[in-house]
């Protein structure tokens, strides 16, 4: 297990298409425990392979509350893996939440997406399943697999708004590399 390092914008690897997961194998379970600690040490509730550079279509996702206010308990973690996650079904019914991303770190935008989706998976044992999700799972889900085929949430935006992250994102990018 380890603490892989972030594919940040504008990095050319997350407008990658990753390729489906033909059988879970004991490197693809290795690929997850790093996602799990790769998100909870950022932290994040949300983490696609290809975020740690890794183009197969692999999802985290852990919502549980952690970040606690004095005196309350934080919630046990919930971890979740989806393995060539699909969405089958959308709601009509939208919902708007405030995004951020591992790979544009401390921007956030409020993005509107289906409110309910059905996401059909594989699980780490290799078996089918499908959930209907809604709420903040409804948009993890949808933000995530978004990251499988390339698609970043700045994309919806204006294109105002999305040149002026990728801008800002290439810029640090390019102070980093004449450090
Ligand atoms: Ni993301």
């Amino acid at each position: 297990m380890a603490i892989r390092p972030l594919v940040i914008l504008p990095d050319a690897q997350l407008r990658l298409v990753s390729k489906p997961v033909e059988v879970v194998t004991p490197e693809i379970k290795a690929l997850v425990e790093d996602m799990f600690e790769t998100m909870y040490d950022a932290p994040g509730i949300g983490l696609a392979a290809i975020q740690i550079g890794e183009p197969v279509r692999v999802v985290t996702i852990d919502l549980a509350k952690r970040d606690v206010k004095e005196g309350e308990e934080p919630e046990p973690r919930r971890p979740q893996v989806f393995i060539n996650p699909e969405v089958t079904w959308t709601s009509e019914e939208h919902s708007v939440y405030e995004e951020g991303c591992l790979s544009i770190p401390e921007y956030y935008e409020e993005v509107e997406r289906p409110a309910q989706v059905k996401v059909r998976y594989m699980d780490l044992d290799g078996k089918t399943q499908e959930i209907e999700a809604d709420g903040l799972l409804a948009t993890c889900l949808q933000h995530e697999i978004d990251h499988l085929n390339g698609v970043l949430f700045i994309d919806y935006l204006s294109r105002l708004k999305r040149e002026r992250v990728t801008k800002k994102f290439a810029k640090a990018a390019k102070r980093e590399r004449a450090a």
